[in-house]
């Protein structure tokens, strides 16, 4: 399995507080069956805009070497969206920090709605080439009360990534059911943990990778924890056309590219 996004960088963000931490969760991610991970600090979050890429790309390289070879570590970015950033990734696009250096973006909506439409985001970033995957949308509540928008929004190419504990109902149930509502629609593109710490907000797939085995089916699960993140580490296109809008469904044509 590969995790799209975590807060293992040791002293940026609400995630690991230090390389003790960043080590400990890389173990678990690890040991759990991960072969590699992105990690996504918050960027140009009001609270952790972490502007300087240096720092950001240290902490990395020490946390890999530290790490050593039983996980790959990838660099990343979970990018807030508002005006500023917005218009930071249009104007400046070759200070972007996307996923393992890929066109894919991990951007996250404002909590409350402000901040430029997901269907805007959308429409200027696909121009410019960016692809765009819209985090944990099982938690945005404005979000999921326009199931319409949200079948637009992947009708036209947006991907999405369900945040692990959502779906096992370990961040309660109405993030469960909105993450169950998703994939029944074929909504959604990546499990990933977005794990924060070593006891609250926990590393590891294998539980969420179970549960969609069980629900609906092993190809289904290889799908989203293992074929869909390999594209995206690949800077390929997912072989997402095939399954959306195809509630449940099963099809052998998902595999490979
Ligand atoms: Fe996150």
């Amino acid at each position: 399995m590969i995790d799209l996004h975590s807060h293992i960088l040791p002293a940026v963000d609400d995630g690991a507080p230090d390389f003790e931490t960043a080590v400990a969760m890389c173990h678990l991610v690890a040991d759990d069956g991960c072969r590699a991970i992105v990690a996504t600090p918050h960027l140009r979050h009001e609270r952790w805009w972490n502007g300087d890429r240096v720092l950001l790309q240290q902490r990395f390289e020490e946390l890999q070497s530290r790490v050593g070879t039983r996980l790959k570590i990838y660099m990343g970015g979970e990018i807030a969206m508002h005006t500023q950033s917005f218009d930071e990734i249009l104007e400046q696009p070759e200070g972007v920090i996307s996923l393992a250096g890929s066109k894919y973006l991990l951007l996250e909506l404002d909590w409350q709605g402000l901040g430029p439409s997901p269907e805007s985001i959308l429409f200027e970033l696909n121009i410019v080439g960016w692809r765009v995957i819209f985090a944990h949308p099982e938690r945005v509540s404005w979000l999921m009360k326009d199931q319409e928008l949200i079948r637009r929004l992947v009708a036209n190419g947006a991907k999405t990534q369900i945040t692990a504990m959502s779906l096992t109902g370990e961040l309660g149930k109405m993030a469960q059911d909105a993450s169950y509502w998703l994939l029944e629609n074929g909504l959604t593109h990546f499990v990933a943990s977005d794990c924060h710490d070593t006891s609250r907000r926990l590393p590891g797939l294998a539980k969420a990778y179970q549960e969609v085995s069980k629900v609906w089916g092993d190809e289904m699960a290889q799908e989203l924890f293992v074929d869909n993140p390999q594209a995206v580490l690949e800077n390929r296109p997912l072989a997402e056309e095939c399954i959306s809008g195809m509630a449940g469904m099963s099809s052998g044509s998902l595999l490979g590219v």
